[in-house]
């Protein structure tokens, strides 16, 4: 051993036969089957150098109690009696995270020969994860499964190639993301702005820090686009919903009245709105017939659209200012509580959001700025629909952007692919995931991301709350980790 120190290790058996520069099979030593369980990180003493591993995939194997066949071990056990365990071997296969260096961990190349020792950390000793994050700016945060005392390093130069978090309902998400996730994206020295969709997983945590939705005021294109849905497009469909008088008389209205008009009561605002658009598509240059529809339709539309529909939208705190304090901060953090209205609203707040973000990056800013969305699928579903078109689309962007000009975009979601899960163009922009318990309709998508490693479908469906792996970019070790984490208050 030349890097580690052998007081520090405990033996618990050899490599077996068949083995590669990626992975092993461990031969337990007689009883350490009762001390060595599945995820723990191991050393194995090869000739080439120390080889951290993680375990996965135990087995334990008794040639003699084969239970298809005749055998006078098995005719016993039918008797009541108990058969020899001498011939029971104990495996578990090794995981090769890599081979230890002064400059930390780099990738084995050499094949790990059968006989190699393997050994594990006595209770107590220093972090093995600390060779693995050497020379990476990493900061430090939950632990991995099993060792309270061992904290994961998070790789922040990969925060901005963004972050996915899945699992299913009440695996723990909202929980991962407020006790882990944004004190790593503030300790990394990104401003944090969570978008908390019903108001009740992070507002409430972080009182202060909370803004309701109704206090922003939303860029122009996003009021046109909510009144419109609230009005259901005044009757129009296909091409003619984007270019009809009556959405020339709203943009204008918009564009000239609003701030002025906003103060009012949404009673007045909604009279004086129909007033304009009104007069708006009388003055219009459209020929006479295409004005009288314009004008049923006007009236169709009001019916539809109510005085409270508009307190959405009355806002008087801008997306600019949001921002601007939130950077002004010292780990600057807000909430926006979207609690209290409906989905358009929030969207239309998304929208407007991004298109500010989106602007600043385009511009050359560096943002400094982590975008936390749970509730991804509201946002960016499989199949977007009316409003979701565009904030899909703004996510793809914020992603693809974000990348040069230091946005980091975490979003959550209960499942992964398809139905339940988020746009397939959005996944594979986030290149950080943590997986926690999964529903069994996603197995096939996970294990398209775990069971390289050896990751088993049964532990996915079983884990605990607030277990997950943590696979890809940001993760200084190449093979995924089972981390967990304790609340703190
Ligand atoms: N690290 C943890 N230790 C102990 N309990 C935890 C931990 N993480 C989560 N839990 C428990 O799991 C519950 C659900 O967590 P959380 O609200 O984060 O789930 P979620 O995945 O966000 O669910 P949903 O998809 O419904 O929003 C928590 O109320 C808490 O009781
Ligand atoms: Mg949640």
């Amino acid at each position: 051993m030349r890097l580690l120190e052998q007081k520090n290790l405990e033996k618990i058996g050899i490599v077996a036969s068949d083995s590669s520069e990626t992975r092993a099979k461990l031969l337990l030593e007689e009883e350490k089957e009762l001390k060595v369980r599945a995820e723990e990180i191991i050393v194995i003493d090869t000739p080439m150098g120390e080889v951290l591993g993680v375990l996965r995939s135990g087995s334990g194997v008794n040639e003699a109690l084969r239970a298809n066949a005749y055998r006078p071990s098995v005719a016993y056990a039918k008797k009541g009696g108990v058969p020899s365990g001498a011939r029971e071997i104990y495996t578990f296969e090794i995981m090769v995270i890599g081979v230890l260096t002064e400059n930390g961990v780099e990738q084995n190349r050499m094949i790990i020969p059968p006989r190699s020792n393997v050994y594990i950390f006595k209770p107590g000793v220093s972090n093995p994860l600390e060779h693995v994050a050497r020379n990476k700016p990493v900061v430090w945060n939950a632990c991995l499964e099993g060792h309270e005392d061992w904290r994961i390093p998070f790789d922040s130069s990969f925060l901005p190639y963004h972050i996915g978090v899945f699992g299913a309902t009440g695996s723990g998400k909202s929980w991962l993301t407020r006790f882990v996730l944004v004190p790593v994206l503030l300790e990394s020295g990104f401003k944090v702005l969570v978008l908390d969709w019903s108001g009740e997983d992070y507002a409430p945590y972080y009182k202060d820090k909370a803004v309701p939705i109704s206090y922003l005021r939303l860029d122009e294109e996003a009021i046109v686009r909510y009144i419109l849905e609230k009005a259901e497009h005044f009757g129009y469909t296909g091409q003619a919903r984007d270019s009809n008088p009556v959405r020339e008389a709203l943009e204008d209205y918009v564009s000239r009245r609003w701030e002025e008009i906003s103060q009012k009561s949404s009673e007045e605002m909604f009279l004086d709105m129909k007033n304009h658009l009104e007069n708006g598509v009388r003055q219009s240059s459209t020929r006479e017939d295409f004005k009288r529809i314009a004008l049923r339709r006007l009236e169709y539309g009001f019916k539809k659209l109510r005085p409270i529909d508009l307190e959405a939208v009355r806002g008087s705190l801008s997306i600019e200012e949001l921002v601007e304090d939130l950077r002004m901060e010292e780990k600057g953090l807000r909430v926006v509580d979207m609690s209290l209205v409906g989905s358009d609203e929030k969207l239309s707040f998304f929208n407007s959001l991004a298109r500010f973000l989106e602007e600043g990056m385009e511009l050359g800013e560096s943002l400094g700025v982590a975008l936390v969305i749970d509730e991804g699928p509201q946002y960016a579903p499989w199949e977007p629909k009316g409003i979701q078109y565009e904030s899909t689309e703004h996510i793809k962007n914020l992603c693809a952007l974000g990348r040069k000009h230091r946005l980091c975009i975490v979003l959550i979601s209960q499942g992964i692919a398809g139905d339940i899960g988020i746009n397939a163009a959005v996944r594979r922009n986030l290149n950080t995931q943590f997986f926690g318990a999964l529903h069994p309709l996603d197995m096939q998508e996970a294990d398209n991301w775990l069971k390289p490693y050896g990751i088993q479908r049964e532990y996915l469906l079983s884990l605990k709350p607030g277990q997950f792996y943590f696979v890809g970019k940001a993760n200084p070790s190449p093979i995924p980790l089972l981390i967990s984490f304790k609340p703190v208050k």
